[in-house]
């Protein structure tokens, strides 16, 4: 990853960083019996720690987790942009169906490398094909509907250079879902920042990130609501024809 993009993106803790979100983590831990998988998804949140690779972590993986599941079996295909070393991807690929492909989109081919290498352990290489390169380029090779997409880059640099380019992205994300299916975006809160009016960090990244939050909010097409789990998780339905 180039230093200048690593240099300008804010690290949101795993675990939420509070007292609540620790005691959440202690009853999602009960709940969930330890699989291999569970010690590989261990492992990328220790990497991620010590390399300051930001990822969802377990709180946020489990949800996305359950809400795939919730989507049930007829979810086929699935978009995750920014793959980072594969973590959303393989909580997602451990929520759906084994005949359902998910495509994950990384712009850094080091952080693509060891995705691929992490969901080969978990066991779903045959379900995640890791596309290298800019979200932003690939959009336009794109063409087929999706019934889950995670969006996932909504903090980077590239919203820094036009608030508009959020807007793109959750344009293209609407046009390529399938009628009811599912939207999730992480860092609706973005460490707090969209409160203020004049952001005191990465004053332009948060005018991207509150211009998309009040897109889809407003969206005529989605059926949104914020959950205030960490950095915050948009979770859209894009409504069904009527
Ligand atoms: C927050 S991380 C993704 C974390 C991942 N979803 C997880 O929780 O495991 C965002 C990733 O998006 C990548 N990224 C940033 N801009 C991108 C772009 N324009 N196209 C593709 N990937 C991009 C970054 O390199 C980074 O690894």
């Amino acid at each position: 990853m180039s230093k200048n993009l690593q240099q300008v993106l804010p690290i949101v803790p795993q675990n939420g960083g509070d007292q609540l979100s620790e005691y959440a983590l202690q009853l999602l831990r009960m709940r969930h019996p330890e699989s291999p998988v569970d010690d590989i998804l261990h492992e990328m949140e220790v990497m991620a720690e010590q390399q300051n690779v930001p990822i969802i972590g377990p709180l946020e993986g489990a949800i996305i987790q359950l809400l795939a599941e919730i989507h049930g079996n007829s979810a086929k295909h699935v978009l995750d942009i920014g793959t980072a070393i594969g973590y959303s991807a393989i909580w997602l690929a451990r929520g759906l169906p084994a005949d359902c492909r998910i495509i994950s989109i990384e712009i850094d081919p080091e952080r693509a490398r060891i995705a691929k290498e992490f969901i080969a352990r978990a066991g779903f290489a045959n379900q995640v094909e890791v596309l290298e390169g800019d979200v932003f380029e690939l959009m336009s090779q794109i063409n087929q509907k999706f019934d889950i997409i995670f969006q996932d880059v909504i903090k980077h640099v590239y919203f820094g250079a036009s608030s508009q380019l959020s807007l793109n992205l959750l344009d293209f994300c609407i046009e390529h879902l399938r009628d009811g299916g599912l939207l999730l975006g992480d860092n609706v809160f973005c460490m707090g920042e969209v409160l203020h009016d004049q952001a005191e960090k990465l004053p332009e990244q948060v005018i991207g990130i509150q211009a998309y939050n009040t897109r889809v909010a407003t969206h005529p097409l989605l059926d949104s609501i914020t959950l205030p789990v960490r950095d915050g998780l948009w979770v859209s339905r894009k409504r069904l024809e009527r």
